[in-house]
C-alpha cells in the first residue's frame, strides 16, 4: 500500500533581522536554530514517512559521537528569481564540515532533502568544494551523503557551474585520497557523475535512484516504460550496470558500512591503512583447506570459503557482491594489515574471466595501488569467456583493463594458485612476470596453455578423426597431458612459482609476504599517465 505523504506547508521567510532585543548570543542561536531546523517539521516527518533519516541525524550515525564540526552553517543562496529572495534556509540544503570516524579526520556533505529537495544551488556547491578543498590539503577521505533533486532548477546555469566545480575535484582527488559516496535519495541526471568518480558508491535499497534521464524521458524518446527502482534503484546497480558497490537494507545499515569500509583504507596516497591488532595467530593452520579444493577439476567450491578461512578473524568486506561474481573482490586482514583480495569463483561460470569480472577487478587493484593497500590474488581461472557476445562486447578491451591494472600495480603482490591457471588468464591474474612479488600454488594447481581436453582437441586433430575409438584415445592423450603439464612444477622449475605450499600452510605465508614486503619500494617510469585501454 502506498503510504501517503504529508502536505507541506509553504516556507516562510525566516526574519531577516532579529530583534534588536535579542542579545549578539541570542540572534547566533536563532540563527543556528533555523539552520538545523532545515525544511521544518513538516518536510523533516516525510522524510521519516520514507523511510530515511535527515541530513543531520545522518551525520549524527555517521561520525564518532560528538565529533561533528561543522562549517558554512549559516550560507544562504543569492537566487532573486522565481521568488526565491523571500525563501531562505540557514545552510542551503546542505550540511557539511569534519569530523572523525574511528578516531581518524574525515570531510564530509550531507545534502537535505527537507530544503529545496536537497538541490545544488551555486552557494551549496561552494560549501561542497570547501570541504573537498579542505581535504585534499589536510589528505583525508571525503565523504558524500546524497539526497537531492539534483540542479536548483531555479538557478540555472549558475547550478551547472556548481555541478562542474565539484566534478573537477573529484577528478583531481581521485587517487588522492579516498572519496566515498553514499547515495540515500534520488541522484539524477548530471548529478550522477560525482559519485560515479568518487571511488566507492553504497546504496540503500528502495529509497535511493541513480539515473541520467528518469523514466518519463526514457518513455518519451525510446518508448520503454521502466519504473524508477527497475531503472536505478539499488539492486540494478549493484547487479546489472555495475555502477554501485554496495547494497544496504536502510539508512544505518548505510552508515555502518561506510564506518567499516573506511577502516580498511589509509587516510591519503602518501599513508598506510591503520593496523587493526588482532589475537588470530598468523601462523595458524586451516586443516580443512587441503580437502576444499575438489579432486575433480571441473567441480566447484567458493573461493569466499577460502578467503574467510584464512583472512584476520574470518572477516572479508566484500565489494561489487552482487556484480560479476565470477570474481570476488574485497578487503580483509592479514596480521593487522589490510588488503585488497582479488579471487576468481570457480562456483560462477567456473571462474572465468568475462568482461565484467575485468572491469570490476581492474579498477579494484587500480584503488588499491593508489592507496598502498597491498593485494592478494587467489587463482582458479580456466580462461576468458568464450562467445560472440564477449568478443563483439570488446572482451579484448576490457581483459587488457585487468592485466594493465596487475602490471602497473607496485603494491606487495602476493598469487596463490589454488587450481587453474590456463593461458591468458594465467598471465593476467598477477603472475611472477608482471612483477608479482611471491607467487604460491597448490599442489593440486594446473598450470598450462589451456585445461587438457582442448589442448588434445588441437594436438591430436588428425589422429582423433580417424581413429576407430576416438574417445578412449582422447581420454588416454588428456592423461598424457595432464600427467605432463597439468600440475604446478613446470612452472615452479623454472621459478615462475615461488613456492608450492600445503594449502593449510596459506595464511602463514600471506601473512610472511606481507611483512616481507612491507618496505618494497617499486615505481614506473615517469610519465603524464599511461592510457589504460578504456
Ligand atoms: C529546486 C527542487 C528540485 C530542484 C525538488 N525540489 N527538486 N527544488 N530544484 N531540482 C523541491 C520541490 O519543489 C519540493 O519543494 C521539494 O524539493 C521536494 O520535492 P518533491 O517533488 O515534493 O519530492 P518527491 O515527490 O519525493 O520527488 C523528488 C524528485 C522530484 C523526484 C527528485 O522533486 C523531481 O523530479 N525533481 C526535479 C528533478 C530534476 O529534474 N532535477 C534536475 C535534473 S538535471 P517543497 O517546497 O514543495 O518542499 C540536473 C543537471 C545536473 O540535475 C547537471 C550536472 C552536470
Amino acid at each position: 500500500m502506498a503510504i501517503e505523504k504529508p502536505t507541506v506547508q509553504k516556507r516562510v521567510k525566516p526574519s531577516a533581522e532579529p530583534p534588536a532585543r535579542l542579545s549578539a548570543l541570542d540572534v547566533l542561536r536563532e540563527k543556528a536554530r533555523q539552520a538545523e531546523a532545515g525544511g521544518g517539521p513538516d518536510r523533516v516527518q516525510r522524510q521519516h514517512v520514507e523511510g530515511k533519516l535527515t541530513a543531520r541525524e545522518r551525520v549524527g550515525l555517521l561520525l564518532d559521537e560528538g565529533s561533528f564540526e561543522e562549517l558554512d552553517k549559516l550560507v544562504e543562496h543569492r537566487c532573486l528569481d522565481f521568488g526565491m529572495a523571500d525563501q531562505k534556509i540557514p545552510g542551503d540544503g546542505v550540511v557539511s564540515g569534519y569530523g572523525k570516524i574511528d578516531g581518524r579526520l574525515v570531510y564530509l556533505f550531507a545534502q537535505d532533502f527537507t530544503v529545496f529537495g536537497g538541490s545544488l544551488s551555486e552557494t551549496n556547491a561552494r560549501k561542497i568544494c570547501k570541504v573537498m578543498d579542505l581535504a585534499m590539503k589536510m589528505g583525508a577521505p571525503v565523504i558524500g551523503l546524497n539526497d537531492s533533486g539534483g540542479a536548483r532548477i531555479q538557478e540555472g546555469v549558475a547550478s551547472l557551474g556548481g555541478y562542474s566545480d565539484i566534478f573537477l575535484r573529484n577528478t583531481l582527488a581521485s587517487g588522492v585520497i579516498p572519496q566515498v559516496s553514499a547515495i540515500m535519495g534520488p541522484c539524477a541526471g548530471g548529478a550522477v557523475y560525482s559519485p560515479a568518480i568518487t571511488d566507492f558508491n553504497v546504496m540503500v535499497k528502495d529509497t535511493s535512484y541513480m539515473f541520467v534521464t528518469g523514466p518519463d524521458v526514457i518513455k518519451t524518446v525510446t518508448h520503454e516504460e521502466v519504473t524508477k527502482e527497475e531503472l536505478g534503484g539499488a539492486l540494478t546497480h549493484n547487479s546489472r550496470s555495475g555502477v554501485a558497490h554496495f547494497a544496504v537494507d536502510d539508512d544505518r545499515a548505510c552508515l555502518a558500512l561506510l564506518r567499516e569500509l573506511l577502516g580498511y583504507l589509509p587516510s591519503n596516497n602518501l599513508d598506510d591503512a591503520p593496523l587493526h591488532p588482532t589475537d588470530d595467530p598468523p601462523d595458524r593452520e586451516e586443516a580443512s583447506l587441503d580437502t576444499l579444493i575438489p579432486p575433480e577439476p571441473n567441480k566447484p567450491y567458493d573461493i569466499k570459503r577460502l578467503i574467510e578461512a584464512v583472512a584476520d578473524d574470518g572477516r572479508f568486506l566484500e565489494v561489487h557482491a552482487h556484480f560479476a561474481a565470477n570474481i570476488v573482490v574485497g578487503f580483509a586482514r592479514f596480521g593487522g594489515r589490510s588488503v585488497g583480495v582479488v579471487a576468481n569463483q570457480p562456483a560462477v561460470l567456473a571462474g572465468c574471466l568475462d568482461i565484467d569480472a575485468s572491469v570490476k577487478g581492474a579498477r579494484f587493484v587500480r584503488f588499491c595501488d593508489a592507496f598502498n593497500i597491498p593485494l592478494v590474488i587467489f587463482e582458479d581461472v580456466p580462461g576468458f569467456l568464450p562467445g560472440t557476445a564477449q568478443e563483439f562486447g570488446g572482451i579484448i578491451r576490457h581483459g587488457a583493463k585487468l592485466l594493465y591494472a596487475f602490471a602497473e600495480a607496485t603494491v606487495p603482490k602476493i598469487t596463490v594458485i589454488t587450481r587453474k591457471a590456463y593461458g591468458g588468464a594465467y598471465c593476467v591474474m598477477a603472475s611472477k612476470h608482471i612483477r608479482t612479488d611471491l607467487n604460491y600454488a597448490y599442489p593440486m594447481a594446473e598450470i598450462a596453455v589451456m585445461g587438457p581436453e582442448g589442448a588434445v582437441n588441437i594436438l591430436y586433430r588428425r589422429e582423433l578423426a580417424s581413429s576407430a575409438d576416438s574417445d578412449a584415445l582422447r581420454a588416454q592423450k588428456a592423461a598424457e597431458f595432464r600427467e605432463k603439464f597439468a600440475n604446478p612444477y613446470v612452472a615452479a622449475d623454472r621459478g615462475f612459482v615461488d613456492e608450492v605450499i600445503e594449502p593449510r600452510h596459506t595464511r602463514r605465508k600471506i601473512v610472511a609476504g606481507l611483512e616481507m614486503t612491507q618496505n618494497k619500494r617499486d615505481q614506473n617510469p615517469p610519465k603524464k599517465h599511461g592510457n589504460i585501454p578504456l
